[in-house]
């Protein structure tokens, strides 16, 4: 029977690694799986370009996972990459819940897992190593006061969430929310998830136009992310309105396509958010393969208002990059 057991143990042990390259680099590389939400937005089109750039920089192996938008598709990713003995997992989550099971299979396997751009909900922090994110409550903030100083705080909005259940969307809210408390003549009168991308942004806001009088009561768009502004800008252009005057723009992330419209007088205020979440977290990975040293638990990147008087200039520096 013994002989049994193993021979079915060595079966099991084949079977879970057919197909599967062995993740060490024969040159002694650092090798990190990356398991990257897809390709919604111009944003995420440059961070997983800038992951790569900077991996290259380091000498790391960077093996990307591309997953569609799917939490399920990320969770077999980083079984994947557990299998494969990365030497450690980076993770955008899609989502903020249901990461607990599969981050403790990679704990146990003794692999690293840092979080990029989006945080998660845990009771268990010590199931990541760091989080590389900027504070989306606080860009959510600067969107909101940056619309009440230029509205003098009486604004009628309408707000483009992004992915529902992602922490971008729940927390870019929460601060523009805070902001609104604060401004009794700012009101959010209509809100829905455009999904972060650039298609239902515009197809969200042809729907808040039709039900606010063609788009006569609306003062202000407020878009989680650019691209959802960038759809709203068309929209807003189709039903024979100026956007950036007859309603105003306001959004986050600092995009070329949305300098481009600020210059053209389309578009009215950006959060930037920095693409580059890999940089400081391979940095904090090889800092703690050489020393054992955690890194802090929260990398926090900055969060700069941008407005129409240096988008030109902005969007020439940036053009080439994303
Ligand atoms: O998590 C960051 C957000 O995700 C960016 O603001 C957005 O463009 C992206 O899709």
């Amino acid at each position: 029977m013994t002989w049994l057991k193993s021979a079915v143990a060595a079966t099991a042990v084949v079977a879970l690694f057919a197909g599967v390259a062995p993740a060490q680099a024969a040159d002694g590389k650092l090798v990190v799986g990356f398991s990257q939400i897809g390709s919604e937005s111009g944003w995420r089109a440059a961070e997983t370009k800038t992951a790569k750039a900077e991996a290259d920089k380091r000498g790391i192996d960077l093996k990307i996972s591309d997953a569609q938008q799917k939490q399920e598709n990320q969770i077999k990713a980083v079984r994947s990459f557990v299998a494969q003995g990365v030497d450690a997992i980076f993770i955008a989550p899609v989502v903020a819940t249901g990461w607990d099971s599969v981050l403790k299979e990679a704990k146990e396997a003794k692999i690293p897992v840092v979080l990029l751009d989006r945080q998660i909900d845990t009771k268990d922090n010590s199931l990541y190593m760091t989080a590389v994110t900027s504070d989306t409550v606080h860009e959510g903030r600067v969107a909101g006061e940056w619309l009440a100083k230029k509205t003098s705080g009486k604004c009628a909005v309408v707000e483009l969430q992004g992915t529902v259940g992602s922490s971008p969307a729940i927390n870019r809210k929460k601060g523009f929310d805070e902001i609104v408390a604060k401004n009794p003549g700012m009101k959010i009168v209509r809100t829905q998830s455009g999904d972060f991308t650039r298609a239902k942004g515009k197809e969200v806001m042809e729907s808040f136009i039709k039900a606010e009088n063609g788009g006569k009561g609306i003062c202000a768009v407020y878009a989680h992310n650019d691209d959802m502004a960038v759809g709203a800008i068309q929209a807003i252009k189709e039903a024979g309105l100026k956007p950036g005057s007859d309603i105003l723009v306001v959004s986050i992330d600092g995009v070329p396509d949305i300098f481009k419209a600020m210059a053209e007088g389309t578009a009215n205020a950006t959060v930037e958010l920095t693409p580059n979440m890999a940089g400081p977290a391979y940095d904090a990975l090889i800092a703690y393969k050489k020393t054992g040293t955690l890194p802090a638990k929260w990398i926090q990147t900055e969060s700069a208002l941008f407005t129409p008087e240096t988008a030109k200039a902005e969007y020439e520096r940036r053009k080439d990059a994303y």
